[in-house]
């Protein structure tokens, strides 16, 4: 069977989803970390593959950039596939001086200035929330993951359409408001989780600091990569 963006047999897809931003990555950690790792679709280059960790079967499937492309990927897994259960992990932007290079962010909520999700209740600002008992879970696993010198967070980002679009007072006051970093994807992802009822989590490593123009290397982003990825095996 096939979607208009997943060709895969429906059995080929685990019930549970690593979702990367891009899909080398999700070819990276399907080689490194699960056992017998089957490539399951590779439709516009979004590459999708299943295998086991932990003797569970898991799918590890790239969402692209952004919402409306993690918006299609995880609206076709949950309702042609079955899927119960999709983590996103990818990197963020630090937007307060609580967090640092490397650290962790497990994304409790997610603000928008998008109008993505706009339209799935009209009038009402919806709140993009994380699947609460797959959040508790990852924050129970979370500490003992991180190395020296980075922390795990538990708090709010901000899911915008622009990556380059500099506005440092919005970014002021949303830190003012506690939110901790900026990303691309979370957002759309809790809205998913949310329309389809399945658990969906997102934990993002700080790549990047809009406070002080830091930027981890690649070498080092995918180093660092490690922790927020191993959170994500876990639960
Ligand atoms: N903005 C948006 N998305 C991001 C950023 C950022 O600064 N860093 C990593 N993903």
């Amino acid at each position: 069977m096939s979607t208009p963006h997943i060709r895969a047999e429906k059995g080929q897809i685990a019930d549970r989803v690593i979702m990367p931003g891009d899909p080398k990555r999700a070819e990276r950690i399907a080689t490194q970390h699960l056992s017998d790792a089957v490539l399951v679709t590779d439709v516009r280059g979004i590459l999708g593959f299943t295998g086991h960790h932990n003797g569970r079967p898991v799918t590890v499937m790239a969402s692209g950039m952004g919402m409306p492309s993690l918006t299609i990927y995880a609206t076709e897994l949950a309702r042609e596939y079955g899927v119960r259960q999709i983590v996103r992990v990818g990197t963020a932007g630090g937007l307060t001086e609580r967090v640092r290079l490397g650290d962790v962010v497990i994304a409790s909520g997610a603000h928008t200035d998008s109008a993505m999700t706009r339209g799935r209740v009209p009038g009402v600002s919806l709140s993009h929330i994380p699947d609460f008992a797959l959040a508790a879970n990852a924050v129970q696993h979370a500490n003992a993951r991180v190395p020296d010198g980075n922390t795990v967070h538990v708090g709010a980002v901000l899911t915008t359409d622009h990556f380059y679009l500099e506005r440092p007072e919005l970014m002021r006051a949303l830190a003012a408001h506690g939110a901790l970093a900026t990303e691309m994807e979370a957002a759309g992802l809790y809205a998913v989780g949310m329309a389809e009822s399945i658990r969906t989590l997102a934990i993002v490593t700080i790549s990047d600091h809009l406070l002080t123009g830091e930027e981890m290397s690649s070498e080092d982003r995918e180093a660092r990569f490690q922790t927020a990825l191993s959170i994500a095996l876990a639960v």
